[in-house]
């Protein structure tokens, strides 16, 4: 008899399946609540900047100003790239999907590391900063790649926010485009167990570095059902075109299960996501701001019209971070398809603190499968079958 216990068939997609403890971030998805480190969401978006968002998720309390200053100047130093990076960059196809290139570079940053696979707390945290300070440089230089122009070297005397927009535009963002930037960021760094979190956390729990974690959550983030899905939500909004057009897209489309709306639904969140909340309000002061309310009115009216249709509401279907952060995003002029690299440069100092958290606590993260094929098949020679 097998000492091993009988497995338990868990919930498909790990569905309410605790796998540890975390000091991070606190996700209600009953009550739509998201606390990071005893911070609730609203007033961080309202208060922070992304900066003090960092350093409250690696040091799980709120600096003090010389430390929010020390840590700014530390990234602000660590966010150029080598002229090897760069030319490695420059040798990729244009065509290159903006999350693959960053997929790419961020595993090549390794490579000039020589302490890439020390993996020391201190360690660990120096990665952490320089992942956190490039990934915004590796994201803008790429646009600017591919469209055959120069990247543009960050600003020190800039923070994180500003200088992503900078450098990606050519030219000094204004307070607002700043101001939402920020708020995003600090709204899609951290986000308890979710699926590149915990990819990142299996890497980690093999004793693997820091880069190959990060590495594998921007793999995982990629995908049209996680970080991929503001990307979606943007085109779906394209589709329809305009809100006059959203009922019959919706009757035609969702309501004959041709197509999901995107940027609605939550694994975990059963009311409104409260990242939504904040985002809805950042879109229409940018969609006000600009003049532009037409992307801002079409997604309002979908909402609208999708939490009127019974299915959503038995569902628990709203509206999740994706929704209104694709008409923020799209308003301050990110390109579509920039919009999850750009989920990425936030969700690093939250992935990386999860190394970090898995480290200090480390066991091998192996679950079972319940194996449901075949069995004692006879063998059959390669000429007989
Ligand atoms: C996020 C998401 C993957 C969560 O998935 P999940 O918890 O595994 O839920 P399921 O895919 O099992 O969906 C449950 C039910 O709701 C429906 N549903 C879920 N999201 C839906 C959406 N956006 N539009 C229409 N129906 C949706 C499914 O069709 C399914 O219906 P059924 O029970 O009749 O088959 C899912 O809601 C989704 O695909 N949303 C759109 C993509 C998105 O915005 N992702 C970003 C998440 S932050």
């Amino acid at each position: 008899m097998s000492d091993k216990a009988a497995p338990t068939v868990a919930q498909k997609g790990l569905q309410n399946i605790v796998v540890g403890q975390s000091k991070l971030s606190l996700v209600n998805g009953t009550e739509g609540k998201l606390i990071y480190a005893g911070y609730k969401i609203e007033d961080l978006a309202e208060h922070a900047t992304f900066e003090e968002v960092i350093f409250l998720l690696w040091n799980l309390r709120l600096p003090h100003k010389d430390e929010l200053e020390t840590l700014r100047r530390q990234l602000a130093v660590q966010m150029h790239l080598s002229p090897e990076l760069i030319s490695i960059m420059k040798r990729l196809p244009v065509k290159a999907t903006p999350m693959a290139v960053l997929r790419t570079v961020v595993s090549a940053l390794s490579l000039w590391d020589p302490d890439a696979d020390v993996n020391t707390p201190d360690e660990n945290k120096r990665k952490a900063r320089q992942l956190t300070a490039k990934v915004p440089t590796i994201v803008a230089a790429w646009e600017r790649i591919r469209n055959g122009k120069a990247p543009i070297d960050p600003n020190p005397d800039l923070t994180l926010a500003a200088n992503f927009l900078y450098m990606l535009k050519g030219e000094m963002p204004n307070e607002k485009e700043v101001a939402v930037m920020d708020a995003y960021l600090v709204l899609l760094s951290e986000h308890g167990m979710n699926a590149s979190t915990f990819s990142a956390r299996v890497t980690t729990s093999t004793l693997s570095d820091m880069y190959s974690a990060i590495t594998t959550a921007i793999g995982t983030l990629k995908g049209a059902a996680h970080g991929g899905a503001n990307e979606e939500a943007m085109r779906m909004f394209f589709e329809i075109g305009s809100a006059n057009k959203v009922e019959k897209w919706f009757e035609d489309n969702v309501k004959t299960g041709k197509k999901r709306v995107m940027g609605m639904g939550h694994r975990v969140y059963k009311a409104l996501d409260p990242r939504a909340a904040v985002l809805n309000k950042k879109a229409k002061e940018m969609a006000e701001a600009t003049g532009n309310m037409q992307w801002y009115d079409l997604a309002s009216k979908l909402e609208q019209t999708a939490r009127a249709d019974e299915d959503f509401i038995k569902k628990n279907l709203y509206a999740n971070v994706d929704y209104y952060s694709a008409i923020a995003l799209y308003t301050i002029g990110i390109p579509m398809d920039q919009f999850t690299p750009l989920f990425a440069i936030a969700r690093i100092p939250g992935w990386s603190a999860h190394v970090i958290e898995q480290w200090a606590d480390n066991r091998l993260i192996r679950p079972d499968v319940d194996y449901v094929g075949p069995m004692d098949l006879p063998w059959v020679p390669i000429e007989k079958r």
